[in-house]
This record gives C-alpha cells, structure tokens and sequence, in this order.
C-alpha cells in the first residue's frame, strides 16, 4: 500500500548490481578455489541461483551482510532442471560456465517473459563458435564438446546476457578468442574485472571487442561488486518525481550519465560527488523524448521508471522502447492512476497530466513494478499494489529504503521494520 503525494527527501545507498550478482555467482564455477564476493544484493534473484549452485554441488557460505564464500571444488551435476530455472532468466548463465569448466551443460532456461520472447541465439552461435554442440530438445540446451576451441565470434545483435556467456564459456579455452560487438554494459566490464580476480585474462571489456586468453585452471579470489546503476537509476528518478532531495550514495556516477542528463533535460538539479550524486526538483516538470539503447545509452531497465515520472510532465514525451519488443504492458496500470499514454510497437506518447490518482495495481514485471511505485509515489491518495514479487525479485528492499526518504509504503501482513534482515536502517 503507497501513500502518495509526499516528497522523498534525505540519502539512500545503492546495493550491489544484480545483473552482475547474478552472472559473477555461476561463473564462480569455472574455478576450483574458492571464490568470495562482497557487495551482493540481498535480493530473490540471488537466493534462487545459490540454491542451484547448491543443487550442483556448491558449498555456498555467507558472511556478514553482504558478502558469499563460494567453494566450486566439488560439482556433482552438470544439469539445471526447469522447477529451478523458470524462476529466473539469467540462469542461462549457467550453460556457459559449465561448459567452460567441464565441457557439458544441461540447462532448462526459461523461453519468454512478460516482454516478449528471449532468444538466446547469440548465446548459441558463440558456443558453436568455440566447438560445442548445441541441443534444444524440449526446452533443453545440452551443449557438449570434447574439447574447446578458441574463436573469434560476431555478434549479430548486441546482447549483455550472450556477451558474458561467451566470455564464462571461453575463460579456460586454449588460445584467444574474441567477441566483437559485445555489450559494454557497466555489468559486463564487471563479470570480465571478476573473472581476472579468480585468474582469468580478460581484456577489453567495456568496449566492442572482447579477447580472452584461456587459462588453465581459476584458483579463486576475491572481488566487489559495482553498486546497481538500474537501482541508483530509479532512485534518482523518484527523487525527481516527487520534488524531492536525495542523495544517492554508493554509486558510481559516471554508470548513470544518460539517466543525469535526461533529468536535467526534465528540470531536476542533479549534482555529482565521487561516489553519490543528488537529485532534486523544485520547478515544473518539463517533457523529452527517450530512446532506450545499449549502454552508453538510456538502459532500456528504467524505461518504465521514466514513463512514470513523464506521465506528470508538462506536454507531451515520445519514448521509444529499442532493446525489447514488447516492454510497454505496464501502461495499462499506469492508466488506471490516470496516466494518458497510448502504445504503437515500440513507441509511446505520454501527454503529462495534472494529477494521477492512487488505484489498484498489479507489477507486470520487475522495472515495471518499479515504475508504478514511483507512479504510486507521485499520485494523490493510496495505491494498491499487488503481484510485488516481481520488485522483490531484483531491489534491496526497496520499500524500505524509500521509507527512510519518507516515503509511507506498508507491507501488508511483512510487520517490517525499517531495519533490513541486514540490520542497516538505510540512511
Ligand atoms: N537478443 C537476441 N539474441 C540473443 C540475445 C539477445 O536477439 O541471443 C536480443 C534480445 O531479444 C533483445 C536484445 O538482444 O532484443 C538485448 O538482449 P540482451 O541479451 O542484451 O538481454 P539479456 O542479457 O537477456 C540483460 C539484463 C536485462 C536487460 C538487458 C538489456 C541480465 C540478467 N538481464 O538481459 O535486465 O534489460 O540485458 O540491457 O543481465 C532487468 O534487470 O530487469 C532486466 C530485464
């Protein structure tokens, strides 16, 4: 339940990035040490790859707050059966890491989601690449080798998920294989920093081409993650959605360039320091045009996020949705807090309104959850929101942190506090 209308004002932390929690956590199986990785996002997403790593043959120890102890000495299992997989869709990372370590994989990746099909043709092509057969056979990708080959692979499309793939299935292949037209994603360079850490030479990651000079064996180390630039990201268009001050920190602010320069475009004040940025509003907010892209370019991850702050802007907005198909289903719930948004393919034209009302709910996915409680957050009275799972699935208690800016969301039948199950009060 949300209560709007009320600015979000004081400092927030930004968690560890899940898109890279969640390719670093399979890719510790390419190493026989043991692995530690600090800063991991205390979110669903995590908890379902590490009860596969166990389902493997992981020993999984967790420190403190924040931080995994991972011990890959002993995988028992080469195959991720579907009751683990449909709950997440980067569990493809998995073909990838087991086939770089023990040239076999059996993975169940899970087809579409709700913003359209997910092919992981790119994933495929790759592995071909390096000399593995590949076999979907339903809804199962077994791909085998008896011995991998360097390559060189193009990508044909830019995807993050089939860059990391090539790159954990690569790290231990004789010779230098290379992908040209990788993502450079802030993640990705992440994957490539965490895999040198265990051993691995990595080079080039962050920008088009990638080479990996196979190594012979991983012996475990241990790595940071880089704090979430989509988290960081929808803070920052709270803030600015509610009139609000906020200083965000843990970031990294270079990560949110396009997300900074898109909300002075909507007259927010967005300063930078070293490692937080703030962002307020005090004047109207203006519209602009938004075109999702690979990074460096508007990530596609707060798309929603920023249809909902432009649903109040004055005029009208045109947001062209480039990375997904089909990634606008939560408008349907934004109109029904009175948002005026019509849909065509990849395009959406939002002519702000005046006010948006609290109403029912549901979270259609998990930015698109994210979008409707900045929406909630913006609009007079209560919003119900429901199906919140999805946000649970991929922020650190989200609630909880926009509470201590001020924000009034309850949880109903959680009885939580504003202490997290770390016990940090978020400020
Ligand atoms: N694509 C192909 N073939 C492939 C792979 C991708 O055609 O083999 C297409 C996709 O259909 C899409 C585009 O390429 O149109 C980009 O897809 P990409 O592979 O980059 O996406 P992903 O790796 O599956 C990751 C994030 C997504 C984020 C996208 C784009 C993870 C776990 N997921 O997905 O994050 O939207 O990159 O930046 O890293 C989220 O966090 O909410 C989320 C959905």
């Amino acid at each position: 339940m949300i209560m709007g209308g009320k600015s979000l004002k004081g400092s927030v932390s930004i968690s560890g990035a899940k898109n890279a929690a969640v390719a670093a956590i399979p890719a510790a199986l390419l190493t026989e040490g043991v692995c530690r990785i600090d800063n991991v996002p205390n979110i669903k997403d995590v908890d379902v790859l590490l009860d596969i790593m166990r389902h493997l043959g992981a020993k999984i120890k967790k420190i403190g707050t924040d931080a995994l102890e991972i011990n890959c000495e002993k995988i028992h299992s080469f195959t991720v059966p579907y009751e683990m997989t449909k709950k997440m869709r980067a569990s493809y990372y998995f073909i990838g890491a087991l086939l770089g370590r023990f040239n076999h994989a059996e993975v169940s990746p899970p087809g579409g989601c709700c913003f359209g099909s997910r092919p992981i043709d790119m994933h495929i092509k790759g592995f071909e690449a390096l000399g593995a057969k590949v076999n979907i056979d339903r809804g199962i990708v077994e791909a085998h080798a008896t011995k991998l080959e360097s390559a060189q692979v193009f990508l044909d499309v830019v995807s993050v998920g089939a860059t990391i793939n090539i790159m954990l299935a690569a790290t231990r292949v004789n010779g230098t294989t290379i992908i040209e037209n990788a993502a450079k994603e802030p993640h990705v360079v992440d994957v490539a920093n965490f895999l040198n850490a265990m051993g691995a030479n990595v080079r080039g990651a962050g920008t088009d081409t990638i080479k990996i000079k196979g190594v012979e064996k991983m012996a475990g180390g241990s790595y940071t993650l880089i704090p979430d630039q989509i988290e960081a990201g929808t803070f920052m268009i709270a803030a600015a959605a509610t009139r609000g001050d906020v200083l965000i920190k843990n970031v990294i602010p270079k990560h949110l360039e396009s997300i900074t320069a898109k909300l002075v475009e909507v007259n927010a004040t967005v300063e930078e320091f070293d490692d937080s940025i703030r962002v307020s509003r005090n004047g109207p907010l203006h519209k602009a045009n938004v075109k999702t892209m690979p990074y460096p370019g508007f990530p596609t991850d707060l798309q929603p996020q920023t249809v909902a702050l432009l649903s109040m802007a004055k005029g009208t907005s045109i947001v062209t949705e480039s990375v997904w198909d089909n990634r606008y289903q939560y408008v349907d719930e934004l109109r029904r807090l009175g948002a005026q948004i019509s849909v065509d393919g990849k395009i959406a034209v939002v002519e702000g309104v005046e006010k948006l009302s609290g109403a029912n709910v549901k979270a259609t996915d998990l930015r698109a959850g994210a979008g409707l409680v900045i929406a909630a957050l913006m609009a007079d009275g209560v919003t119900q929101m429901h199906d919140i799972y999805h946000i649970d699935r991929g922020y650190e208690g989200l609630e909880l942190k926009l509470n201590s800016l001020g924000a009034q969301i309850v949880r109903r039948n959680s009885g939580k506090s504003l202490i997290n199950e770390k016990g940090i009060a978020y400020v």
